[in-house]
């Protein structure tokens, strides 16, 4: 049975359509949906010849390649463009300089404090660029060896990224808000050599210190040689002899020069690594290469975005997750677009925040999350009241299923009611955007992602691996092999294998569950595996239950999603205490702190139960139906319960979740 949330239900009886705008399909990468339809069947009767085509027009390659695709899903085994060679960062930079947009904006960098912007043309970049990789290559780094990256988003991180990627180095950014064990894990599992990081975070006006946690960190990194530290707040920390080493200095230093050729790279080496969470262990790392990645991102980014050279386009992402590596660096850049980088948050120093910045950098490209839309709603519309916003043309939507409500909110305040909304259905492990509306051509349904992309063979299958009807909820599966597509997980390739291939045979199983409607409009449920979308950040509940364990006090904790009206869910957890322990409020507030130190503050519970007994079937797994349910406070019907050990546990349960309110 495919398990749809509450909130969920309300797209079920979503009927609006709205045609895409007339003005602009003339010169839209795709303006019509005729053609959108005959690309897609093209994709499908030949999608070798179509990604061949799509490939040799999107990136500049040093040598070709030899076969477009090798694969075999259900392996799996996938190799594109094996044989070719390329360079991330020549695409993103060198070639631009080349083609006369030297001075072009590449990044406008637009830090929380509003006097803070920087401006980087693509020669200035190039430069910055090439000096950060000969202070890698000083520091011993060699293609294929891991860089850590654990930077806020400030210029740096941008630069460290391509800079990894002109040497064949493989970067794996940790997102600034994991704590210091999270950290570590991750640089553990990819032995990186290389730490990147900064003194301290701005964010909504505080410093938030930073080295700290990877001092701490580090203390069991025996990979890691040297840390490179961007002074960003002017935050007083301890630097390590021989370790540690700040970044100005280095880049200044009279032996760096701005001269680094790029490193020719197979199509099928690594240009980076990114931790999310399944829902199983330790969150894994997706494995992304190079000629498939670049072409997968600078694809979506033309189609979906339709970015032109006079676009600003800005993604309100941060470059710790995906949605930020394609959509703020790779894809923009790679097509020679200029981007917006912003370290704040959208809520200070007032909830009006994003529009101001919309109007002062004239942005024409917005992509944000669902939740970010909600968190706004609230003020009304009184934030965008005096701001300019007639720059923009495009809107986005990306991380979880946007509700109708906020669907309609974001396009008649923030879009004029005459404003496309690409609402992107896509994931690490895609690399890019998979289902979305092209903004020119897709008649929108509000809450829908509409139809897959060209090249992407998305279905629905239910429980027995039948193609589901229409409208019939199932399993999201793509059926052959894309560009952009994860290579692995790295060091696992056991997981990789088991956790995307195994269910559904010879297709990759996204863990969504979804249905398609009579039109073939694709609406996404959410995940179906033990994973919980928090503000459209990924975390598993095993995760959080192993942290909430690792306390000296707790015995046994389940981890569940709750319905939340800004954050889509919120996490609740039940708690079992050791015997002997009392239930205090003050343990609570303890097991929160406890959270947030093992994974970081998204981690952090919204709402912790004591529960001195979990339901469990007699085979000791936990049905998290009931609890879902119970931290729902819908008590209404509980299904089959019979094969629980100790159905009484769930009165137990319901009768404390009543005392708490
Ligand atoms: C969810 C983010 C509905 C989905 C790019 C997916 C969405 C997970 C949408 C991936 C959308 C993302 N509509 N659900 N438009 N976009 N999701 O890896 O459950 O952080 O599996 O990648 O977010 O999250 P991730």
């Amino acid at each position: 049975m495919i398990d749809v949330d509450d909130k969920i239900t309300s797209l079920l009886s979503e009927k609006r359509v709205f045609e895409p705008p007339q003005a602009g399909r003339e010169t839209a990468a795709v303006g019509d949906l005729e053609s959108y339809e005959r690309e897609y069947r093209r994709s499908m009767d030949d999608p070798e010849g179509y990604w061949a085509e799509r490939a040799r027009e999107l990136v500049s390659w040093f040598t070709p390649w030899d076969r477009v695709l090798d694969a075999d899903l259900s392996k799996p085994e996938v190799r594109w463009f094996d044989g070719a060679t390329l360079n991330v960062s020549y695409n993103c930079l060198d070639r631009h300089l080349a083609s006369g947009k030297r001075d072009k904006t590449a990044i406008i960098w637009q830090g929380e404090p509003d006097e803070e912007v920087r401006r980087f043309s693509y020669g200035q970049l190039h430069e910055e660029v090439c000096r950060c990789a000969n202070v890698l290559k000083k520091m011993g780094v060699k293609k294929g060896d891991r860089v850590a990256v654990y930077l806020p988003m400030i210029p740096e991180l941008a630069i460290t990224l391509l800079a990894c990627a002109r040497i064949g180095a493989i970067h794996s950014v940790v997102f600034a808000g994991f704590s210091a064990v999270s950290l570590q894990n991750r640089i553990q599992d990819c032995e990186a050599r290389i730490l990147v990081t900064a003194d301290a975070v701005l964010r909504a006006g505080k410093i938030i210190p930073l080295k700290p946690n990877a001092d701490e960190a580090l203390e069991q990194c025996e990979s890691i040689e040297h840390c490179l530290v961007v002074r960003r707040a002017g935050y007083e920390i301890g630097m390590q002899l021989g370790r540690d080493s700040w970044w100005h200095e280095e880049m200044e230093d009279d032996a760096i020069t701005a001269v680094c050729e790029p490193e020719p790279m197979a199509a099928e080496d690594i240009l980076f690594i990114l931790y999310t969470s399944g829902s199983t262990g330790k969150p894994k790392g997706v494995v992304h290469t190079t000629g498939g990645y670049l072409t997968y991102a600078l694809h979506t980014t033309q189609w979906v975005f339709d970015l032109k050279d006079d676009d600003v386009h800005w993604c309100t992402a941060d470059i710790g997750w995906i949605t930020g590596h394609t959509y703020i660096l790779y894809g923009p850049l790679g097509l020679g677009g200029t981007t917006v980088m912003f370290e704040g948050v959208p809520s200070y120093p007032g909830p009006d925040r994003f529009w101001q910045l919309v109007e002062k950098f004239k942005a024409t490209i917005f992509y944000t999350a669902p939740t970010v839309i909600r968190a706004l709603m609230r003020h009304g519309d009184e934030p965008l009241k005096n701001r300019d916003l007639s720059s923009l043309r495009i809107l986005g939507s990306v991380g979880e299923p946007i509700n109708p409500e906020a669907w309609m909110w974001y396009h008649l305040n923030v879009g004029g009611g005459r404003l496309p909304i690409v609402d992107t259905w896509w994931q690490t492990e895609t690399g890019g955007v998979m289902i979305s509306p092209l903004p020119y051509a897709t008649p929108l349904k509000p809450g829908s992602a509409t139809r897959p992309l060209p090249g992407i063979d998305a279905a629905i299958l239910n429980e027995e691996g039948q193609l589901a009807g229409a409208n019939e909820g199932g399993h999201l599966v793509i059926r052959r092999p894309w560009p952009g597509m994860l290579r692995g997980v790295f060091g696992d390739p056991e997981r990789y294998r088991t956790t995307y291939f195994e269910e559904f045979p010879g297709f990759y199983d996204a863990g969504d569950g979804a249905r398609c409607d009579e039109d073939g409009y694709f609406w996404i449920m959410g995940r179906l595996d033990d994973v919980i979308n928090v503000s459209g950040h990924r975390l598993g509940t095993a995760e959080i239950e192993s942290a909430l364990v690792s306390h000296p006090r707790v015995s046994e904790a389940a981890v569940v999603g709750m319905p939340h009206p800004i954050k889509g869910q919120a996490i609740y957890a039940f708690v079992t205490l050791n015997d002997g322990v009392d239930e205090t409020p003050e343990l609570l507030t303890e097991l929160r702190v406890h959270v947030r130190t093992e994974i970081g503050p998204i981690a952090s519970p919204d709402s912790i139960q004591y529960a001195p007994g979990l339901p469990k079937t007699r085979s000791g797994k936990i049905m998290r139906r009931i609890l879902r349910k119970i931290a729902a406070e819908d008590f209404a019907d509980f299904g089959d319960i019979s094969t629980l050990a100790d159905p009484g546990v769930v009165d137990d349960l319901i009768a404390a979740k009543q005392s708490l309110n």
